[in-house]
């Protein structure tokens, strides 16, 4: 009995540190994120590499940027992008939008989106 308490306790505390409750995120931090995203896209407006310029990115509908050449899957997509919805796309490209030519895996950890969020909010995106 009083071993599995223990256990209990044990994994109550694990849920704890792996969810940790989100404030705003880091924007310093988030900028060695953005490392891993500067091979394909700028923050500067009009700037398109391997992917679309991110200047502007919230409140604009996905797959908007003009002169880019977007996959049908992202332009098909509709959402306008939000913390939300960049949340989501960010953990999983192509889980969230098949056919993406995002060629990324995804960011694994919680924290490391909410600060590539808070870096690219900070920075025009
Ligand atoms: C290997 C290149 C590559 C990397 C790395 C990459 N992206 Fe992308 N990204 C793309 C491409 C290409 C698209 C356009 C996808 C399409 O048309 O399906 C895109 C699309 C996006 C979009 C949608 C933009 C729009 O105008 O609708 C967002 C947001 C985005 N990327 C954010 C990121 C972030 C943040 C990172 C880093 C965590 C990242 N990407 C890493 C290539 C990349």
């Amino acid at each position: 009995m009083k071993s599995n308490l223990i256990k209990l306790a044990g994994f109550a505390a694990v849920i704890a540190f792996a969810s940790p409750a989100f404030a705003d995120g880091d924007a310093a931090a988030g900028e060695k994120v953005f490392n891993k995203c500067k091979a394909c896209h700028t923050l500067e407006e009009g700037k398109n590499k391997v992917g679309p310029s991110l200047h502007g990115v919230f409140g604009r509908k996905a797959g908007s940027v003009d002169g880019f050449k977007y996959s049908k899957a992202m332009t098909d997509f509709g959402v306008t992008w939000d913390e939300g919805e960049l949340k989501k796309f960010l953990a999983d490209p192509k889980g969230v939008v098949p056919g993406t030519r995002m060629t990324f895996a995804g960011l694994k950890k919680e924290d490391e989106i909410e600060n590539v969020i808070a870096y690219l909010k900070a920075n025009g995106g």
